[in-house]
C-alpha cells in the first residue's frame, strides 16, 4: 500500500524524502509526490508512475535549504492513479497539506458536508477530505485541528500533515495503517516502514492505533487522538538490514503476505457492511437494482488462483441467491461457443486486472451484450476501466508471485457480492446478512489468532513430507476448490507434483495412485458433507496413504485416522474455504522453504500474465 516519509531537521529535505520513498518502493505504488517548506510557503510536486518521474519534476534549487517536508507513494484506492489524485493533497488555501495511507470509510458523508460549507475539491480521493476537514478546524493550533478532524473520521489512516505557518513541524497520526517514527540527532522522521529510516537512524518508535505525534527538530511529543496527555513510548533500536526490513522481518514476502491476510480481509469488507442492519453497500458495482433483478445467469471468468475463487463463488451464489452460475477458465471462455446475452452478468476475477485471457474473455462477453463486473485488486487497471462496475479488493500490493492475500480478499469480496445479490433479490433477509456479515469480520480475527500457532505446527509437520515426489489434496463441497488451490500453491513454489481432487472422485481414478509413499492432505471440516469425506479418508487409509488432515477443533475421529492432524476453529460452513486456505498456503510455503526454493519468485512463473 502507500508509502509515507517525513523529515524535520537540519539537513536538506528533498534527497531524504526521495531516498525514503525509494526504499518504500517494494510496497507498490502508481504515483508519487512530495512537499517541502520554503520561505513561508509549501512547494508541492506530484507525478504519475515511477519515482523517476517525480525526481525529474522536482526543482531542488528552489528549496535547496529546506529541511522540513513529507513525501508519498500512492497505491490507488479511491480514484485513478493520476497526478491529480497523487498525494500530498491540500486544503482550499494551499497552505495545508496531507499525505495519507489507509481508507476513510465515511469520506462520502464528510465530503458532502464540506462541499456544503464551500470547500472546493480537486481530486477524487478520500484523502483530500482530511485536508479540508483539518482546515475547517484550524485556527492557530495545527495539532488541535488534526485531533478534532480525526475524531470525525471513521476508517484507517497513517497520515502526515504540514502547515505553511509552522515551518518546522509535522503532525502525524495512525489508526490501523502502519506508521513509525525515527529519532535522530537534531531531526525527527516518520515513515510507513522502517527501511525508509535505516540510512538515517536505527532508533524508532512504533506508533499504535489512535496515537498522534508532533515532530520538530530533534524533539517530539506523542499523545492520542482522544487525550492530550503526553505518552512515554519506548525507543526501539532496529537490528535489521535493509532487505530484512522490507519484509518486516519475515523470511519471504509470501510469508509476510500470508500473515497480512486478516488485515487484507478487513480492508476488503471495511465500510461495506452496516453491522446493525446487515445492509451491504457496494456503490461501485455499476448495476442498479432493476439490472440485478433481471440477471438470469452469471458467468465467472478467471485464470489461475482467481479461477479457484470463482469456483467457490459458484457454491455461494447458487446456494444463497439461486442464480445459475457457470465458471470458466478465461483461456477456454474466450474461444468456446458461448451462450451469452444481456440477461447474463459476466464477472471477471483478477488480482492484477491485466491478465490477457481474462481481458479477452470480458471483451467478448461485452460484445455479446453482457454487463461486466470485475473483482480486482488494482485501481485503474485495464479490466476496471473496461467493466461496467467494479468491486475492489483492498489487499494492497502482492509481491510474492504465488497469490495468497489477493486470493482470500477475492473470496471476501465474492462473499460480500453474494450477500449483496441476496439483499437486492430478496433471497437473504436482514437477519441472515447481519449474521453472515459479522461472521466474515470475525473470521479475520480468528485467522489472526490462528496464524502463529499454525505456522509452528506446520513447520514441524513438513519434516515428514518435504521430500515427497507427489502430493494429493482432497476435499468436498465448497472446500473442493481449496484442494485445487492447495495443490496449485505447492506445485508453484516447491515444484512437487500435486493434484487437487473432489474426494468423491478418488475412486474414479486417483485412488490407483495411493500407496505408502503418497501424502494426501484432506480438508475435512465438520460441515454437511463431513461424513462423506471421512468415508473417502478411510479408503485412503485402507490403502496405506499418508494422511495429513485439517479439521474442526475437537474432532477426535481424525486423530484415529492419522497422527498428522491440524485443528482449526469452528466457523460457519460457508466461510470454511477462506479459513482452510491458510494451512494449505503455509504447508506449501514451509515445504518450499525447506527445499530451498526461491519462494517469492518461482521459476517460469510471472505475477501478471499479460500475453496469451
Ligand atoms: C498468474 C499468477 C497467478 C494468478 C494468475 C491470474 O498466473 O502467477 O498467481 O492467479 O496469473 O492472475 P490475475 O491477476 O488475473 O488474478
Amino acid at each position: 500500500m502507500c508509502g509515507i516519509v517525513g523529515y524535520v531537521g537540519t539537513r536538506r529535505v528533498v534527497p531524504i524524502l526521495l531516498e525514503g520513498l525509494r526504499r518504500l518502493e517494494y510496497r507498490g505504488y502508481d504515483s508519487a509526490g512530495l512537499v517541502y517548506q520554503h520561505e513561508g510557503k509549501l512547494v508541492r510536486y506530484r507525478a504519475e508512475g515511477k519515482l523517476i518521474n517525480l525526481e525529474n519534476t522536482v526543482d531542488e534549487n528552489i528549496g535547496v535549504a529546506s529541511s522540513t517536508g513529507i513525501g508519498h507513494t500512492r497505491w490507488a484506492t479511491h480514484g485513478a492513479p493520476t497526478e491529480m489524485n497523487a498525494h500530498p493533497h491540500t486544503d482550499c488555501t494551499g497552505e495545508l497539506v496531507v499525505v495519507h495511507n489507509g481508507i476513510i470509510e465515511n469520506y462520502n458523508t464528510l465530503k458532502k458536508d464540506l462541499l456544503a460549507r464551500g470547500h472546493v475539491f480537486s481530486s477524487e480521493t478520500d484523502t483530500e477530505v482530511l485536508a479540508h476537514l483539518i482546515e475547517e478546524h484550524l485556527d492557530d493550533d495545527l495539532e488541535e485541528a488534526v485531533r478534532k478532524a480525526l475524531t470525525l473520521v471513521e476508517g484507517s489512516y497513517a497520515l502526515g500533515v504540514l502547515w505553511a505557518k509552522e515551518p518546522e513541524m509535522i503532525v502525524a497520526a495512525r489508526n490501523h495503517s502502519p506508521l513509525v517514527m525515527g529519532v535522530g540527532e537534531d531531526a525527527c522522521y516518520i515513515a510507513s516502514d522502517v527501511p525508509a529510516l535505516l540510512p538515517y537512524t536505527k532508533d524508532v518508535i512504533f506508533l499504535d492505533d489512535k496515537e498522534m505525534t508532533v515532530l520538530r527538530k530533534g524533539e517530539y511529543t506523542i499523545t492520542t487522538v482522544d487525550d492530550t496527555t503526553p505518552l512515554n513510548k519506548p525507543v526501539t533500536t532496529i537490528e535489521w538490514n535493509a532487505a530484512m526490513a522490507e519484509k518486516a522481518g519475515y523470511r519471504h514476502f509470501m510469508l509476510k503476505e500470508i500473515f497480512e491476510q486478516p488485515q487484507a480481509i478487513l480492508n476488503t469488507v471495511s465500510g461495506r457492511i452496516v453491522p446493525d442492519t446487515g445492509m451491504i453497500e457496494l456503490p461501485e458495482i455499476g448495476l442498479d437494482d432493476i439490472a440485478i433483478k433481471s440477471i438470469e445467469r452469471i458467468a465467472l471468468v478467471a485464470c489461475g488462483t482467481s479461477w479457484h475463487a470463482a469456483l467457490i463463488a459458484k457454491y455461494w451464489i447458487e446456494k444463497w441467491v439461486g442464480i445459475p452460475v457457470e465458471v470458466d477458465i478465461a483461456s477456454e471462455f474466450r474461444y468456446r461457443s458461448l451462450l451469452i446475452n444481456d440477461k447474463v452478468l459476466t464477472i471477471s476475477i483478477s488480482q492484477s486486472g491485466e491478465t490477457a485471457d481474462t481481458l479477452a474473455g470480458i471483451r467478448r462477453a461485452a460484445q455479446m451484450g453482457s454487463k461486466i463486473l470485475t473483482i480486482c485488486n488494482v485501481v485503474g487497471s485495464t479490466m476496471t476501466r473496461e467493466a461496467d462496475g467494479v468491486i475492489y479488493t483492498h489487499a494492497g500490493p502482492e509481491i510474492g508471485v504465488a497469490s495468497t492475500k489477493a486470493f482470500t480478499s477475492q473470496l471476501a469480496a465474492l462473499f460480500l457480492l453474494t450477500l449483496y445479490l441476496g439483499q437486492v433479490r430478496g433471497t437473504m433477509d436482514s437477519e441472515q446478512r447481519i449474521v453472515y456479515g459479522a461472521a466474515l469480520i470475525d473470521l479475520a480475527k480468528t485467522i489472526e489468532e490462528l496464524l502463529p500457532r499454525l505456522q509452528e505446527e506446520i513447520a514441524a509437520l513438513i519434516e515428514s513430507f518435504y521430500d515427497s515426489r507427489d502430493f494429493l489434496f482432497v476435499a468436498r463441497g465448497m472446500n473442493f476448490p481449496i484442494a485445487l488451490e492447495g495443490a496449485l500453491k505447492l506445485k508453484e513454489i516447491s515444484y512437487i507434483h500435486a493434484e487437487g481432487y473432489a474426494a468423491g472422485e478418488l475412486k474414479h481414478g486417483p485412488i490407483a495412485l495411493i500407496d505408502k509413499d503418497m501424502p494426501v492432505m484432506g480438508l475435512v471440516p465438520q460441515d454437511e458433507v463431513y461424513q462423506k469425506s471421512v468415508s473417502n479418508l478411510e479408503e485412503i487409509k485402507a490403502r496405506q496413504g499418508r494422511l495429513v488432515l485439517i479439521g474442526t477443533a475437537g474432532d477426535e475421529h481424525l486423530s484415529n485416522l492419522t497422527e498428522h492432524v491440524l485443528y482449526l476453529p469452528k466457523v460457519i460452513d460457508d466461510l470454511n474455504p477462506i479459513l482452510y486456505t491458510i494451512p494449505a498456503q503455509l504447508l506449501s510455503y514451509e515445504i518450499a522453504n525447506r527445499r530451498g526454493c526461491d519462494v517469492d519468485q518461482p521459476r517460469n512463473l510471472a505475477k501478471s500474465v499479460t500475453v496469451e
